[in-house]
């Protein structure tokens, strides 16, 4: 069964899809970690972000992977075999990876990834295009959704709490950017896929979206014993 969680930047998805996965027994498969990867190396290469022959040529050559770090919650993400973990929730990666992401051979490469690591499995992806191009037949799709002030909000409190400095007016900014950025493109732009449960979250806690969504689970006929 796969499980499709599509939705803006601060919308709960991560938080939600985590908790669903382990309390599913699912693989978690978080699409953005890749994308942002893919950043971190261009970034790291000094490649300029309008040359996208080299950015294409740079996903060609990454490997990109995503692993459960035994006994927690924590998932790992390895490029070229490095741990990148913390590196890939760096402003400055948040700064490009609309850019990055917008690239349709890019997009390519890692919905090709996606649908490997998801094929036959028990999984939960969580991204932008999950529903509508990754996994289209996936039986479950949802739509995490929430105010743009109380995306921002979120987000600032979990960098805050990460130790980065940053600003509520700049994690704003940035929200309004990814939002713009991401659902205007030609490829692949973020929206509700057809068949999605749709969820505003802004009043929910965290606790009250996975309940939400575990109940749609339950209700398509999944048993946590079968
Ligand atoms: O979920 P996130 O904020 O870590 O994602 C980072 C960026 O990656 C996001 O702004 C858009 C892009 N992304 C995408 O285009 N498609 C996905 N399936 C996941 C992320």
């Amino acid at each position: 069964m796969i499980i499709a969680i599509d939705g803006p930047a601060g919308a709960g998805k991560s938080t939600v899809a985590k908790i669903l996965a382990k309390r599913l027994g699912f693989l978690y498969i978080d699409t953005g970690a890749m994308y942002r990867a893919l950043t971190l190396k261009a970034l790291n290469k000094n490649l300029d972000f309008k040359d996208e022959a080299k950015i294409i040529e740079t996903a060609k050559n990454s490997v990109i992977e995503l692993r459960q770090e035994a006994g927690t919650d924590n998932l790992i993400v390895l490029l070229d075999g490095e741990d990148v973990t913390l590196e890939i929730r760096h402003p400055r990666v948040t700064e490009f990876v609309s850019i990055v992401a917008k690239i349709p051979q890019v997009r390519e490469v890692m919905v090709q990834l996606q649908r490997r690591l998801g094929l036959n499995k028990d999984a939960v992806l969580e991204g932008r295009d999950i529903g509508t191009v990754v996994f289209p037949e996936a039986q479950i799709k949802f739509y995490l959704d929430a105010s743009k002030e109380e995306r921002a909000l979120r987000r600032y409190k979990e960098l805050k709490d990460k130790g980065q400095e940053i600003s509520l007016e700049d994690t704003a900014a940035n929200i309004a950017y990814r939002d713009a950025t991401d659902s205007t493109r030609h490829c692949a732009p973020l929206r509700k896929a057809a068949d999605a449960l749709y969820i505003d979250t802004t009043h929910m806690s965290i606790q009250e979206v996975v309940e939400t969504l575990y109940a749609q689970v339950i209700k398509h006929g999944y048993s946590t014993h079968s």
